[in-house]
């Protein structure tokens, strides 16, 4: 039995970390993201993939209550974050600080502070959200460095690194807050094509220390690598998801002709 089937048989167990039922989001009339049902477990690698504009990111942004779902439940470690489903009562409710703390994310954009040394901004979110004190944020951050190789680099501003250093310093920032989940939009997609491959081994380095990790990316060779969990996204909707192997397996033509176009 796996893990996912598990899920399926309601094994507290094997409780979902993040699951979603119908979750909806609109900006004004527009609906994006049309009913997405989503368990992911503990220690899982999610990828989720699909064509431009088809709400990955909408979707990434509210498991981080970045957006505000419209309608539908998201849980995080059983919390409600959504406005939860009719049919199903309404559990304990969290408050956007205590799932920032839970959930860690990754922007294709790095979104570092231009003003602030490498170790300060990811000391920055360990003061502001997490309340350490300046020098205990200070160590915390210079391990989370250490861990993607950065330490050397630790004084040096944004500008003075190249685009994969920045990421990893982003990666060390959301590494640093000891998040139960980490969601990565496309965050090799900004980068010169050989800076690609060192941000991808750190997060395949965080990948094996067990990090709950929800990825979007069209590296394909990579998403085959990490992915348990595999959701192909259409027009606001999961269109098919599968375990390993969904590549070489899935059904859905769409999903079938995205992935050779991606390939090409
Ligand atoms: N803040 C927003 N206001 C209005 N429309 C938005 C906003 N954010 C995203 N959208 C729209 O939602 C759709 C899906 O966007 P996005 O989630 O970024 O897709 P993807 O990441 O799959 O490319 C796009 O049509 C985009 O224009
Ligand atoms: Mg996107």
């Amino acid at each position: 039995m796996s893990a996912l089937d598990t899920v399926d048989n309601n094994d507290n167990r094997a409780a979902p970390i993040v699951r979603l039922r119908g979750l909806r989001k609109s900006f004004g009339n527009a609906e994006i993201l049309r009913g997405i049902d989503l368990d992911v477990v503990t220690g899982q690698h999610v990828v989720i993939f699909g064509p431009s504009g088809s709400g990955k990111s909408t979707l990434l942004r509210s498991l981080n209550m970045l957006e505000q779902p419209t309608a539908g439940s998201l849980q995080v470690d059983g919390v409600e974050y959504g406005p939860g489903l009719p049919d199903e009562p309404s559990g304990r409710r969290g408050k956007v600080l205590d799932l920032r703390r839970t959930v860690g994310m990754v922007f294709q954009q790095f979104n570092l502070f231009p003003h602030l040394t490498a170790l300060d901004n990811v000391a920055l979110p360990l003061r502001s959200v997490r309340g350490l004190k300046g020098r205990v944020a200070q160590r915390k951050a210079a391990e989370a460095l250490r861990r993607v190789g950065l330490l050397p680099r630790a004084a040096h501003y944004p500008q003075q690194l190249s685009g994969g250093q920045q990421q990893r310093v982003a990666i060390a920032r959301a590494l640093a807050m000891d998040p139960k989940v980490m969601l990565f939009d496309e965050p090799t997609s900004a980068l010169d094509p050989e800076l690609v491959g060192e941000v991808l081994k750190t997060m395949r380095e965080v990948a094996e220390t067990g990090m709950t990790m929800v990825v979007v990316t069209h590296e394909l060779g990579f998403a085959k690598e990490i992915g348990d969990l595999n959701v192909f996204m259409e027009d606001g909707l999961v269109v098919e998801k599968g375990p390993r192997g969904f590549f070489e397996k899935c059904e859905s033509p769409r999903a079938r002709e995205f992935i050779l176009a991606v390939r090409s």
